[in-house]
């Protein structure tokens, strides 16, 4: 008899994106002439940098000629991208550090629940409420949540409260805490950190021999000159944080999927013995076990982004996102509503009218307007009463949303 991981069963049934999925397609289903213009995930629709694209190309163009032809690659990645990596995402900001402290993988996503796969199940986790679903959800699928307690929250999570009266900038927890999830800028408050607030985390971690992951998916939407783009730019944080940075929002891979995880050498974790390990170690083991590495046609994309030509592609295509972000804010903004984010972030977190339920104003917004944000809650219980939109869809759709999102709003 074939028993099943019953942590799956403390969750429900569909994870939040897709079960927003199933209400657009319902919608669509009992409406099939619909309109529906998605402000929801963040997903991206500008076409891939052209460099990336011919990159891709010639990577084909080898594969089908036996004398360049590639089968399995290096399971953490191409030499080709990693150098590329420390050079440009990490020497250009002061930071050392070497080839084999990187790890290409197939999306952030991936790394951010997996990588709870190399830590123990007592580990007491932090996460920000609202959050990112996926680091609860991965914590709660692998055992490493603990019970739910009276009050309905896992014994095993701390949950760090990012609310409008603090300005949505997480404090250090009353408890001691081992892991530390923060993504920054956020998803979904679209606020960041400047690098006195990173530095109270990574001193707390230092400290308190916890480990930071830091989850930097949206690093290229910096604006502002005080926001550390990696948290290695704060002093200490190479002894205590993993960082993790994605090819999706940057580069528009969220189709083609690359992204790498930073394990400094330099972090410990311990044994119950009390005997001492390189946390770099245990991921290397990890992925040269379940991973046989992002594909080539794809790294070397990836690596295009660096060139001359790529870096200005993409930066044009960021841009353009942001000019999104910044009609958004502005036209709900003059609607009288309660708008943050969206200055370093193409996400903008806004409070719902009339103090509206975030689902009932999600499937509002779905059924009278035809557009789709995603509902607060979705993130967590301190995200009620908000919803997320988010930059990414088209100008043309973008603007097309705010004139049904105001004529709706009446
Ligand atoms: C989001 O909309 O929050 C993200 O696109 C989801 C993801 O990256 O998995």
């Amino acid at each position: 008899m074939a028993l099943v991981n019953e942590n799956y069963l403390k969750l429900p049934e569909y994870y939040v994106f897709n079960e927003i999925e199933q209400k657009i397609n319902a919608h669509k289903v009992i409406h099939p002439e619909a309109d529906v213009i998605r402000l929801g995930q963040g997903d991206v629709s500008r076409p891939l940098p052209d460099a990336v694209i011919r990159a891709m190309q010639n990577a084909v163009a080898e594969l089908a000629d036996v004398k360049t032809f590639r089968g399995y690659g290096p399971e953490c990645g191409y030499r080709f991208l990693i150098e590329k990596i420390l050079k440009y995402e990490y020497q250009t900001r002061g930071v050392n550090l070497s080839a084999d402290e990187i790890f290409i993988s197939d999306g952030s996503k991936s790394d951010v629940g997996n990588i709870g796969h190399i830590f123990g199940r007592d580990n007491i986790i932090a996460i920000t409420d609202p959050v990112y679903p996926v680091y609860e959800n991965a914590a709660i699928m692998g055992g490493r949540s603990g019970y739910l307690t009276d009050d309905d929250i896992w014994s095993n999570i701390v949950y760090i409260p990012c609310t409008e009266e603090n300005g949505f900038v997480p404090q250090l927890p009353a408890e001691k805490v081992d892991i530390i999830y923060l993504c920054y800028p956020n998803n979904p408050t679209g606020i960041a950190l400047t690098k006195d607030q990173l530095k109270v985390w990574v001193d707390y971690a230092l400290e308190n021999k916890a480990i930071i992951i830091y989850d930097g998916a949206y690093s290229a939407y910096i604006r502002e000159d005080n926001i550390p783009h990696s948290i290695y730019e704060i002093k200490g944080a190479k002894k205590c944080a993993i960082e993790i940075r994605s090819y999706s929002k940057t580069a528009g891979f969220t189709g083609l999927r690359c992204s790498y995880t930073v394990v400094p050498k330099d972090i410990i974790g311990y044994t119950m013995n009390g005997e001492v390990l390189r946390v770099n170690g245990l991921w290397n083991r990890r992925m040269t076990t379940y991973y046989n590495g992002t594909s080539y046609v794809v790294q070397r994309g990836a690596e295009a982004m660096y060139t001359k030509e790529g870096q200005k592609q993409y930066k044009e295509i960021i841009d353009y996102y942001m000019t999104n972000a910044a009609i958004i804010r502005e036209e709900l903004t003059s609607l009288g509503l309660d708008v943050y984010g969206g200055i370093n972030s193409p996400n903008i977190w806004v409070k719902t009218p009339y103090k509206k339920d975030s689902w009932r104003f999600f499937q509002e917004l779905l059924y009278d307007a035809e557009v789709v944000c995603i509902p607060g809650d979705g993130f967590g219980k301190l995200g009620a009463g908000y919803f997320r939109f988010t930059g990414f869809n088209s100008r043309e759709n973008t603007e097309e949303a705010m004139k049904r999102f105001k004529k709706w709003m009446g």
